[in-house]
């Protein structure tokens, strides 16, 4: 399968992707809707020849098999013998879905309206700020919803986190009011060494200034020991199972804080976003499927052209925090080196995704993307309107920036146009020419665009369902497990050691020359 769509790599790789706009309707054909929302792949290199061969694809992988385990909660994260069913968290209008033959909705359903109860209480009491600690899963999530969603934010000020550097807690502590502080511990686990050594440091400051720690912290775990060890009562625990990955858990407990920001029927909102998504990606057909054609674009320009990274470019400065919140959902999810029967892949792994809101990184990094000797496929995300609407003009300008990215990247300006360029402006002979070869953009650079109607809850809850379900399709492709993340876990371990070498308590002997070294710079400056 992967040979079939190498030789078609070969056999379009040198076309212009404008000349696929000579037939009618390329547009349309290749685009496609969910709800509101549109996805235009028209910018690519795909014609129906390769779209087909990417279909056959995502069938001889028996995606929809995949699908259906996924939903029906078999335990398909088989390295750590779980289901995996964050959509479970946002089936709130559907039937059972049994995990081990017990229904989970009765559970989902009852701490869903805990949270929404405790977030009513929370909005309309004395606290002024909420501060989550979390990592990982447990920050990436909320603090990118709670900006992404600002314009719906009238609880109270929400501040996020995460780093063990303790300039992050301490610079977000200062400042603010022990006594009207809420903090949240989010941590699946309720393990993670940052959050717990960020949630200490915290309770000894609420307790020097005169806050009430016993009143004030709330847990967000699946770990109801270790978060009654810590002193937190059952009745401000909300709990989640371990059929919810830390990166899709947005959704149930770990979203608190933003349902707390924007209130339960903004949140239900949200969810229903999702929901919708959710339905949209198990009933479409393939044609139609939006995750799944998103994952194919993907598989083509990675693992078929052997583009290494991929660049999300929301022009919506609200999902700044976007492109790290999929980074996560991503590279944590498929960046796997075997298949899920332990043999090594026969083609790269998921790519490395970054990216930064537009118009911004226009004037940073896109001289690379238009100019540079890579191909980097560009994803670009953007609201037919903003919410300030006496600012329409910021935001035509905004759109036309959005639009003018993905045409320049496509259409490119050849040596001819350069020449003429400069010609017009004095220069002759070889001089000519060298100017000219500074100016020239080689085009054919794919792209595709996101565009919804405007950046609501229910419009977010869909983007992220989106990329959640196009995660799943790349990897039941890949044939990997896009569930666990062993990958993590021997950084943990090694730091385990080496904090005590850090502290003085340890001999470094035994580590490497380079760390020995390290470890050797830090005690002097220390001393
Ligand atoms: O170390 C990686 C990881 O396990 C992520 O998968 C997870 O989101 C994060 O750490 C935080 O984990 P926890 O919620 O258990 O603190």
């Amino acid at each position: 399968m992967w040979q079939d769509l190498k030789s078609e790599y070969t056999r379009v790789r040198d076309r212009p992707i404008l000349d696929l706009f000579q037939k009618d309707g390329r547009a349309q054909d290749f685009s496609v809707t969910a709800g509101d929302m549109l996805f235009d792949y028209s910018k690519t290199n795909i014609d129906e020849n390769t779209r087909a061969a990417l279909i056959d694809l995502a069938v001889t992988a028996r995606v929809a098999e995949k699908r259906g385990a996924m939903f029906a909660g078999a335990p398909i994260n088989d390295t750590e013998a779980r289901a995996v069913l964050h959509t479970a968290l946002r089936n709130l209008d559907g039937g059972a879905v049994l995990v081990d033959g017990q229904d989970v909705m009765p559970e989902v359903r009852d701490t869903l309206a805990r949270m929404a109860e405790y977030s009513d209480q929370v909005r309309s009491g004395p606290v002024t700020d909420v501060v989550n600690i979390g990592i990982g899963g447990s920050d990436l999530g909320p603090s990118m919803a709670v900006q992404a969603l600002s314009p719906y934010h009238d609880g109270p000020r929400c501040h996020f986190v995460s780093n063990v550097d303790g300039a992050h807690i301490a610079d977000t502590l200062r400042g603010l009011d022990a006594k009207t502080t809420l903090i949240i511990v989010a941590s699946k686990t309720f393990g993670t060494i940052e959050t717990m050594t960020n949630a200490r440091t915290a309770r000894a400051w609420m307790q020097d200034h005169g806050g009430d720690p016993k009143a004030q912290f709330v847990a967000l775990s699946s770990n109801l020991d270790k978060t009654g060890a810590f002193g937190i009562p059952r009745e401000r625990v909300f709990g989640f199972q371990d059929w919810v990955g830390g990166r899709y858990s947005l959704w149930g407990p770990i979203g608190l804080s933003l349902m707390i920001a924007i209130g339960k029927d903004a949140f239900g909102a949200f969810l229903r976003g999702a929901q919708a998504m959710d339905i949209h990606f198990q009933a479409a057909d393939w044609h139609e499927n939006m995750p799944v054609l998103l994952a194919l674009v993907g598989l083509w320009h990675n693992q078929v052209c052997g583009y290494a990274t991929r660049a999300v470019l929301p022009y919506d400065q609200r999902l700044g925090q976007l492109p790290a919140y999929l980074q996560q959902l991503e590279m944590e999810s498929n960046g796997k080196r075997v298949a899920m029967d332990g043999s090594d892949l026969t083609v790269p792994s998921g790519p490395v995704v970054w990216g930064a809101p537009g118009t911004n990184g226009q004037h940073a990094f896109y001289q690379l993307i238009h100019q540079g000797t890579r191909v980097i496929p560009c994803e670009f995300m953007i609201a037919a309107e903003g919410h300030e609407p006496e600012l329409r003009h910021h935001h035509d300008l905004l759109v036309a920036n959005c639009l003018a990215q993905s045409e320049a990247l496509m259409q490119g300006r050849s040596l001819q146009e350069a020449r003429a360029l400069m010609q017009a402006k004095g220069y002759t002979g070889a001089e000519l020419d060298r100017q000219a070869r500074h100016r020239v953009f080689p085009g054919n650079r794919p792209s595709v665009t996101l565009a919804y109607p405007q950046l609501t809850p229910f419009v977010l809850g869909q983007l992220i369902a989106l990329y959640e379900h196009r995660v799943f399709v790349e990897g039941a492709i890949l044939d990997i497990n896009s569930f666990d993340q062993w990958g993590v876990e021997l950084g943990k371990e090694l730091a385990t050691s080496l904090g005590p070498i850090i502290e003085g308590h340890a001999s470094a002997e035994g580590k490497d020359g380079s760390t020995r070294a390290l470890v050797g710079f830090v005690h002097r400056w220390r001393d």
